[in-house]
């Protein structure tokens, strides 16, 4: 029995969220299907298809009680949106369905595992009891457990605050046995992640804290993310409101922590941490293991604190980042483009050995739908001071990447690209260079860019609303530099 609430909410969406044109959308990054959208909820391989959900408000471009959208996928890129999976409508989650995972059951059901929430009073609009519980379904409709909430915080060591108990991320061990992990804080908000076992999905019991924070990284650790990657253990998480030091910005952020485990304790030993991407728009990450063995990421391309950047005329807020293939090497992170990417690509275009000083434009390179790859190089030690690549560029407006060899820092700058709000829009990056060579690929899907360097040794994500006939590039060198361009426009067709 689907509830009213759910049921207005299906109805709502599809009547309003059918009538959004195509290019009033990303060509291949998710949206969604009407209204506001925050982080990848359940995203899953199930009965053939990647299933990704996500926090979701249908009714306004804003945040409000959370439902669950849903869309499906063969190939990571075209999507298909289903009837909204969750909505508010239980007394365990009568406040919203917070993030959560999603995992196929023995039986073959689809199991949802997320946070419901209940608020605690109008007056204090942010305290919400959290707590977890399950859907189970058929990949359309989704029951919820008669015995929710199955984790809440009787569950959990004394001192931790039941207010921030959130995002649990499920998988299964190679005996069929299952695991979460769960995001938390103590009472006076330092980080944690807490691990849990369990035979059957539906009775759990508290294995550790899995990884602890003396509060120097944040506050509440949310979306936790726990696997095994090319030999080590990699920890997701994305620390609120964190203080700027000299390794992270402020506001919200996503690390990933590398290590070891060990599965008597349920510890982890961290070896190295890094911010995963040094944009302003990437948040909440959640992997899946494909059927092919590909650890792959999906993540909210946006930022809470920028989220006042948007555009009038469309009818969503809120984008999914490009589903990325990580790895582990030498302790770090890299991530890379889904390859089902290059299926999309059109039009090769390549330019070799082009010479730039001052402003070049290259015949045939242009486009706001493109995936376009740059080398830079000096001609001779030192015959550069700076190297920039404008794009999305008319007369007035231009999105910018600039690289200084010195610093070897690379600094990318929106505050050309479509914002009438005065919220931070440059962000730089420490970028190594090999033989005194960088590569950039640039992927931009309309209303986005992302900037893989060094072959995904490092990401910068950003939103951006430039009005979409500027499709201009232009390479500036200060200085003499040599670069090779590859650039493909994407296209299903
Ligand atoms: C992260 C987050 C999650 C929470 C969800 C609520 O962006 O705050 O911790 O479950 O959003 O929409």
């Amino acid at each position: 029995m689907i509830s009213q609430i759910l049921r207005e909410a299906r109805r709502f969406e599809e009547v309003e969220g059918d009538q959004i044109p195509s290019e009033l959308r990303p060509l291949f990054h998710l949206t969604p299907r009407v209204g506001w959208m925050n982080d990848p909820n359940g995203f899953s391989y199930y009965n053939g298809y990647y299933h990704l959900f996500y926090q979701y408000y249908p009714y306004m471009k804003k945040w409000g009680p959370m439902h669950w959208g849903h869309a499906i996928t063969k190939d990571l890129l075209s999507w298909e949106f289903l009837p909204a999976a969750l909505a508010p409508d239980t007394l365990p989650d009568s406040g919203g369905c917070f993030s959560g995972s999603a995992i196929e059951t023995d039986d073959g059901k689809h199991l949802l595992m997320y946070t419901g929430v209940v608020k605690l009073s109008d007056l204090d609009e942010d305290k919400f009891i959290q707590a977890q519980c399950l859907a189970e379904g058929d990949g359309i409709d989704y029951v919820k457990c008669v015995d929710n909430p199955i984790i809440d915080n009787t569950n959990i060591p004394e001192g931790l605050s039941k207010y921030d108990f959130r995002d649990p991320k499920i998988w299964r061990e190679a005996d069929g046995t299952y695991r979460c992990v769960i995001g938390g804080c103590t009472e006076d908000h330092k980080g944690r992640i807490l691990y849990f076992k369990s035979d059957n999905a539906y009775n759990w019991e508290f294995v550790s804290v899995l990884a602890e924070n003396d509060g120097s990284l944040g506050t509440m650790w949310e979306c936790p993310d726990f696997f095994e990657l090319d030999g080590k253990y990699v920890l997701l998480t994305s620390p609120q409101d964190c203080l700027r030091t000299d390794k992270y910005n402020c506001g919200n952020i996503v690390v990933a922590m590398i290590g070891t485990f060990d599965p008597e304790t349920g510890k982890f030993h961290k070896e190295t941490e890094q911010l995963v991407d040094s944009g302003i728009d990437f948040y909440a990450t959640q992997t899946l293991l494909s059927e092919d063995g590909r650890r792959i990421m999906s993540a909210w391309m946006q930022n809470w604190d920028s989220i006042v950047h948007t555009i009038r005329p469309l009818r969503w807020f809120g984008q999914m980042a490009l589903p990325r293939e990580i790895h582990v090497k030498d302790g770090r992170l890299f991530q890379e483009p889904v390859r089902e990417l290059e299926k999309l690509r059109k039009n090769k275009v390549t330019a070799e050995n082009v010479h730039v000083n001052e402003t070049v434009k290259v015949e045939g390179i242009s486009g706001r739908i493109i995936d376009m790859t740059v080398r830079i190089r000096p001609e001779y030690p030192n015959s550069y001071r700076k190297f920039k690549i404008r794009f999305a560029e008319d007369e007035t407006q231009y999105t910018s990447l600039t690289y200084r060899p010195s610093e070897n820092a690379l600094e990318f700058d929106r505050s050309h690209s479509g914002t009438r709000r005065a919220t931070i829009h440059t962000r730089k990056c420490h970028v190594a260079d090999n033989n005194g060579e960088i590569k950039l690929r640039i992927i931009m899907d309309r209303f986005s860019v992302e900037v893989f360097i060094n072959d995904g040794e490092q990401a910068m994500s950003y939103v951006i609303y430039t009005d979409q006939t500027a499709d201009g590039i232009s390479f500036i060198s200060f200085g003499d530099a040599v670069i090779d361009v590859e650039k493909y426009d994407l296209s299903f067709e």
